[in-house]
């Protein structure tokens, strides 16, 4: 065999890289060439029905199955980690599910973006789904959300792994703060207080106030309120319409709703960030939380997608520690952590780590 033989051959046998993020709200997978990457995006949920003719039980996931069952669509990681066997086995179902439809390759190295939790058994139910998973043959490996979302913000390879700076991952369930050193996570810190599922709770309550009670809207409603309209730079009031129960239908606009309740979500990050972890940081790594502060602090997760939330988040939390710090992002935070993590897993086949 002659030595270009052998190289080629070499070439068809590299699995194929994969980045997973596994969301309470959505699972996103990216693919393909690391440079122009397919990304996948679907609700995290479930629904199972049985075949009218055959008496099989079939399964639906993601938006087909958010919207043919709302009444009985699961969605299993609702706390941002698996809370019971239950909710396990059906999260494994749904990465089946998913894996399958989306022809996903089996023999790949796959990088999962796992959220920063102090919940040990959650994290051991999702390394299980993880590790039973109908991908990634190869090698496995997880990194932490918030390091895979930095990797995009921060230039077109693997910067994000060598630098020193602070990332704060704003998502449905959490908001997780800490310091890399050179991909080392230093001083965790998480609270489920200040949240994507907060803010869209908020807005349901400030629609029913600003509606005079005439208007209860749900918590996928609240969500696609923000997701759809909240926008620090240049907000528009919105319309919609409900049916009323005596028949008819009633339109209302929104006016302050959506935007009281984003901008308290960025009120609450920056006092949480600025005065509980960064004092914490700055107690255990004094040096490192000097260095970390001369480079952007990197928001992840998708709150951060709300247009002008960078902008905001770093003068007000400036502001709080009274001196400049820069803030920023990547291109699409939603799927920053997915295509990050498709970055490492193709390092890791770039250098044989499989
Ligand atoms: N374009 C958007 N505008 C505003 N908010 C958005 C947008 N896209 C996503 N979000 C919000 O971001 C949150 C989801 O973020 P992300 O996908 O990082 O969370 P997660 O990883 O599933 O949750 P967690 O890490 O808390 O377990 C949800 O609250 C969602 O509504
Ligand atoms: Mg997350």
């Amino acid at each position: 065999m002659s030595d270009s033989e052998e190289s080629e051959m070499e070439f068809q046998d590299e699995p194929s890289a994969l980045g997973v993020k596994v969301g309470s709200t959505r699972t996103v997978v990216s693919g393909g060439d690391v440079a122009d990457p397919d990304v996948v995006r679907t609700l995290t949920c479930l629904a199972t029905y049985t075949d009218a003719l055959t008496g099989e039980e079939h399964v639906l996931y993601g938006e087909e199955a958010a919207t043919e069952y709302p009444d009985r669509v699961r969605y299993m990681l609702r706390s941002g980690l698996p809370e019971s066997e239950e909710t396990t086995e059906l999260a494994k179902r749904f990465l089946e599910e998913f894996s399958r439809a989306n022809g996903l390759d089996e023999d790949s190295v796959v990088v999962y973006a796992i959220p920063t939790i102090d919940n040990d058994t959650g994290l051991e139910r999702l390394t299980d789904i993880i590790e039973s998973g109908p991908v990634g043959e190869r090698l496995i490996r997880s990194y932490p959300e918030s390091l895979c979302g930095a990797v995009p913000a921060l230039g077109d390879g693997l910067d994000a792994i060598e630098d020193t700076f602070l990332a704060v991952n704003m998502g449905s369930t959490n908001l997780e703060a800490c310091a890399y050193r050179r991909g080392e996570q230093l001083s965790p810190f998480s609270t489920g207080a200040i949240t994507g599922t907060e803010v869209d709770r908020r807005i349901a309550n400030y629609v029913e106030e600003e509606t005079q009670g005439r208007v209860n809207i749900d918590l996928t409603t609240a969500r696609e309120y923000k997701e759809d309209h909240a926008d620090f730079e240049d907000y528009e009031p919105f319309s919609d319409i409900i049916q009323q129960p005596g028949g008819g239908t009633y339109e209302f606009t929104i006016e302050d709703s959506v935007m009281d309740a984003v901008d308290e979500f960025v009120d609450d990050a920056v006092d949480e960030v600025a005065n509980v972890f960064m004092p914490e940081l700055a107690n255990d790594y004094m040096k490192i939380y000097q260095q970390a502060l001369d480079n952007p602090v990197v928001l992840t997760g998708g709150m951060a997608c709300i247009p002008g939330i960078v902008d905001e988040f770093e003068a007000r939390l400036s502001d709080e520690l009274g001196r400049e710090v820069e803030a920023t992002t990547a291109d699409d935070p939603a799927t920053a952590a997915a295509r990050g993590a498709h970055r490492i897993a193709d390092r890791l086949v770039e250098l044989d780590e499989y």
